[in-house]
């Protein structure tokens, strides 16, 4: 099985993309997600998979040197400390698209969300002569690739300045233009967004990609209560003609409650939806996983 799935994903890699997802979670043998990161290998595994016969199946694959495995339950991911097979690898650079990005296997994140590659490759085409506002940046990927693209200017905001510093070691790895300033805010994003509204801060590419739960020192987010305030702030700091992109991966907000919820906060403002990606071709199509969208506001 392992063999065929690598099979199916060989073509995505190249010169200038080692990081594929080998395995989803419901291809045979169910329950089981891979994600391959150069030589590094990342087992996501519900605990009742046995995967001794995974991990040795992986090492015959080829490029595998190192597999972590971490077991996934109900209180979420236990993350392990040493691999399952190989030396252990603290941090190890990846390429994605021609873009670099520092991976973590061992950390509680490790840095790179591989669902999301088709839609950062989008930030960089869109992002030229444009003010881009990343909320939720987490190691700063989108905003990697606005740089990459040519945007004047990013603001990445995320509660945790530790994805930040990250995501800052992620900028520098890229040939960037110096000119363009790259701004980190370690705050909550509706404190960071209503900050931005009441100073009438504007940008013209915003992107949205928030976690079910989250939290910040000035509280929780939680995406069901909290999306509509959001897309309030989000809307009042658009420009006119911003794009807005939308995403999420919680089973519990279809597309379509996101374009809804979307349109009461837009209120009078006109937009229009210009793209529903699908996700990339390493990843099954689920419905309920992974969900975005691209918004145009008009005036
Ligand atoms: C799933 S990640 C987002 C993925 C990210 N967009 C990317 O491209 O990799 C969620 C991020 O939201 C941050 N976060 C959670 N709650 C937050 C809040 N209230 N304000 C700011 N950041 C928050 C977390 O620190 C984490 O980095």
């Amino acid at each position: 099985m392992l063999r065929s799935a690598w099979a199916r994903r060989a073509g995505l890699l190249d010169a200038d993309t080692d990081c594929v997802r080998l395995l989803c979670e419901e291809e045979p043998p169910r329950g089981v997600a891979i994600d391959l990161f150069a030589d590094v290998a990342v087992v996501q595994a519900r605990a009742e998979v046995e995967t001794a016969p995974l991990v040795a199946a992986l090492l015959e694959l080829g490029p595998v040197r190192t597999v972590y495995v971490r077991s996934v339950g109900v209180a979420g991911a236990e993350v392990p400390a040493a691999p399952a097979a190989g030396s252990p690898v603290e941090r190890l650079e990846v390429v994605e698209n021609g873009v670099r990005f520092l991976i973590e296997p061992a950390s509680t994140s490790v840095g790179l969300f591989l669902d999301a590659r088709d839609n950062r490759r989008r930030v960089r085409e869109l992002a030229s002569g444009r003010r881009v506002l990343n909320t939720f940046a987490h190691t700063c990927g989108f905003s990697v690739c606005a740089g990459l693209g040519g945007a004047v200017e990013v603001v990445s905001v995320d509660a945790a300045r530790r994805y930040l510093d990250w995501g800052r070691a992620n900028w520098a790895l890229n040939p960037i233009d110096a000119a363009i300033e790259h701004v980190t805010l370690c705050d909550d994003v509706i404190a960071a967004v209503e900050r931005a509204e009441r100073n009438q801060r504007s940008y013209d590419l915003i992107i949205l990609d928030p976690p079910t739960f989250g939290r910040s020192k000035r509280g929780r987010w939680q995406i069901k209560r909290d999306l509509g305030r959001l897309f309030r702030a989000t809307v009042a700091v658009a420009a006119p003609q911003a794009l807005v992109f939308l995403c999420t991966n919680h089973r519990g907000t279809s597309l379509s409650d996101l374009e809804a919820e979307f349109a009461a906060a837009a209120s009078a403002r006109p937009f229009e939806v210009v793209e529903r990606p699908s996700l990339p071709l390493d990843f099954t199509a689920s419905p309920g996983y992974a969900k975005s969208v691209w918004i145009r506001l008009g005036s």
